[in-house]
């Protein structure tokens, strides 16, 4: 388990080779098997293989570019009446699942955040509702960006070690 948490990194450069069913089924599978506040579960995935969608979900925000390269696109959303205090939390313990598990499977991934809106008041999440027609009271925590690697990536240390505290700060 650590050589597979230690190892993931973002990739942000994708090859042309396609994902299969089966991987993409795992993935999903692997984010729903998550923890969440009250067992209530209150996520929702959008699997986005669409060229077009793609390439639209890539404009959303100067850091998502490469949604356009990568062959699937995971939306990964929270439904915010069924879990108000905890829905957040719950969506980024899908991300890491899935982060973790396309990395088993030999894919690189990508989190980019899109809850909220930009300093300028710019509601990326209402622009993902729009395209992919998601409810409005559906929040979009992130996509992820995933398919096969272009190159080797370099995964980052752990740390700060000295943000680690013993009995007490
Ligand atoms: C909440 C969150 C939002 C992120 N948003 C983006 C993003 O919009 N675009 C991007 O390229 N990377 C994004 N990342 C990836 C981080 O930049 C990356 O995880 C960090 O630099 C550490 O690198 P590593 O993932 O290779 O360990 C995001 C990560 C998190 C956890």
């Amino acid at each position: 388990m650590i050589k597979a948490i230690a190892e993931r990194y973002s990739c942000r450069a994708y090859s042309d080779k396609a994902v299969t069913d089966e991987d993409v089924a795992e993935i999903v599978e692997a984010g729903m098997h998550a923890p969440s506040g009250m067992n209530v579960r209150p996520w929702h995935i959008v699997v986005v293989r669409d060229d077009k969608l793609r390439a639209e979900l890539a404009k959303v925000h100067q850091y998502a570019g490469f949604c356009a390269q990568s062959p699937v696109v995971f939306v990964v959303c929270g439904d915010e009446v069924a879990s108000d205090h905890w829905w957040l939390e719950d969506c980024a313990a899908v991300i890491e699942n899935m982060l973790l598990q396309a990395a088993d499977l030999g894919l690189g991934t990508c989190w980019i955040g899109i809850r909220g809106s930009n300093e300028r008041g710019y509601d990326r999440e209402a622009t993902v509702r729009e395209l992919l027609g998601i409810p409005d009271h559906i929040r979009v925590s992130a996509l992820i960006s995933c398919g096969h690697p272009a190159s080797a990536g370099k995964s980052k240390p752990a740390g700060p070690m000295e943000n680690v505290h013993h009995d007490g700060w």
